[in-house]
């Protein structure tokens, strides 16, 4: 005999059965809420793309490109690639019609994204990430516009202000702090932030490969720098964009958003030149960041040479969901369908439909049965195990007199309605 296929996905990535699809539905409702509530307007593209999107210097992100896009040769010999993140798909489109885009332009997007990654908790190889972008102002309002929508998604999700921690920090702080105040040389920089991307991670690791890069005395300062309490007066002296970034904070405070200045914050993709951040949770539960973003001013020079500033953030539906389920903010399960038409015998079915159609009709989402089980109660286990709420058996009586009973699954109770009142009474319910 032939050996049968498994019914498990494929690895790392889901199968979404209506609760889950559920959930989804609901990341994507209140994304779009809080989003279009902001002035920012939907956007989309194909889950593929030239392999060199990816590759190119500027985009580059060294992990992602070598270890974990999913990439393949088309039968046309060209090599793509299925996005690991919308970054530079959005550069891309927007590069393409400055033109005719007014700036600044508040794009948002919820693409599925892939990642060859090893699954683990909150990491799959595919997911689902809500991105914010704007684009064409270098002000820091609108740094703080970005923050501030991170935060307000959070709000609307049902967390609190201290179950979350807003981190921030800055590229060019940051690698003031290190050629500055660390003595790095500037050739060292990138690594160095590289590195300081797994700081938290994996301590020892980082630390002895950040030693073997710059030396024990180095390191020795870059430690008491990234904890130190008198880093933040020699930034004033030292760092120009210093005290923007305190401004940021200060705009943000003014809202009563707080932020933590982490000095170690880097995030690993290369392409950020400015504001930094992440968002934690504080429970201690998940402690992988929930999601972050930052500045990117450089992005759309890998399509032409005019600069175009941008700033923006990556949320992805695993952390969300994770984050959402600690704090117990997930919203219950409730199906889509209102009603369920049971019947005495398959012989019902049409006028089941008929029924149905009317409640439809109503406004009252409304399944039905065949009839291929006999027993009613089998039928009205049918709708239990999809949750539905409500139940009608239709049989001969129903029909002949236009009486019908509901019922209410949960409590039991049964009403006795005439057809023409089902609707109203499940509506008013
Ligand atoms: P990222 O930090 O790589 O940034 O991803 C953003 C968020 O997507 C993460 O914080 C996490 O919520 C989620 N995420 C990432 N990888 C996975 C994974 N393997 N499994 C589950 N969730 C994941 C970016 O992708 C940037 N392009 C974000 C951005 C937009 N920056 C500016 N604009």
């Amino acid at each position: 005999m032939r050996d049968k296929l498994s019914t498990e996905p494929y690895k790392g990535v889901r199968d979404f059965y209506p609760e889950e699809q559920a959930f989804l539905n609901y990341f994507m409702r209140v994304a779009r809420q809080v989003l279009e509530s902001a002035g920012y307007v939907e956007y989309g593209a194909s889950i593929l793309e030239p392999a060199e999107l990816y590759k190119a210097k500027g985009a580059e992100n060294e992990e992602i490109v070598s270890e974990q896009t999913y990439t393949f040769t088309d039968r046309g010999e060209r090599e793509v690639t299925l996005r690991p993140e919308m970054t530079p798909t959005v550069a891309r489109m927007v590069a393409a019609k400055r033109r005719s885009l007014g700036f600044p332009l508040r794009f948002f997007s919820i693409p599925n994204v892939f990642r060859y990654e090893r699954p683990q908790k909150g990491r799959l190889r595919e997911h689902w990430q809500l991105n914010v972008d704007l684009f064409g102002s270098r002000s820091v309002s609108a740094d703080a516009e970005i923050i501030r929508i991170a935060h307000d998604l959070l709000i609307s999700f049902g967390a609190k202000d201290g179950e979350f921690e807003i981190q921030v920090n800055d590229r060019r702080i940051m690698e003031d702090l290190l050629n500055k105040i660390v003595g790095i040389e500037s050739s060292e920089t990138r690594q160095v932030i590289r590195l300081l991307d797994r700081f938290e991670k994996a301590k020892a690791e980082t630390t002895a490969k950040i030693a073997e890069l710059i030396g024990d005395q180095k390191l020795a300062r870059l430690i008491e720098a990234l904890s130190g309490e008198t880093t933040m007066n020699r930034l004033h002296a030292v760092s120009e964009p210093f005290e923007a970034f305190q401004n940021m904070r200060t705009e943000l405070a003014a809202a009563e958003i707080k932020t933590r200045y982490n000095h170690a914050l880097t995030r690993g993709f290369d392409y950020y030149t400015g504001m930094v951040f992440e968002v934690f949770d504080t429970s201690g539960e998940n402690t992988r960041s929930l999601f972050g973003g930052g500045r990117y001013d450089n992005l759309t020079q890998l399509f032409d040479d005019e600069p175009l500033p941008g700033v923006g953030f990556g949320m992805g539906d695993v952390t969300l969901y994770d984050f959402l389920k600690t704090h117990e903010l997930l919203p219950a399960y409730r199906p889509p369908t209102d009603l369920y038409i049971a019947i005495t015998s398959p012989e019902y079915a049409l006028a089941a439909q008929t029924f149905a159609g009317e409640l439809r009709g109503a406004g009252v989402n409304t399944a039905i049965d065949f009839g291929e089980k006999k027993n009613v109660g089998d039928q009205i286990k049918t709708a239990a195990k999809h949750q539905i709420p409500y139940v009608i058996v239709l049989g001969p009586d129903e029909l002949a007199s236009g009486q019908v009973k509901l019922r209410d699954l949960a409590s039991g109770q049964e009403r006795a309605l005439a057809r023409g009142e089902v609707a109203a009474a499940i509506r008013g319910a």
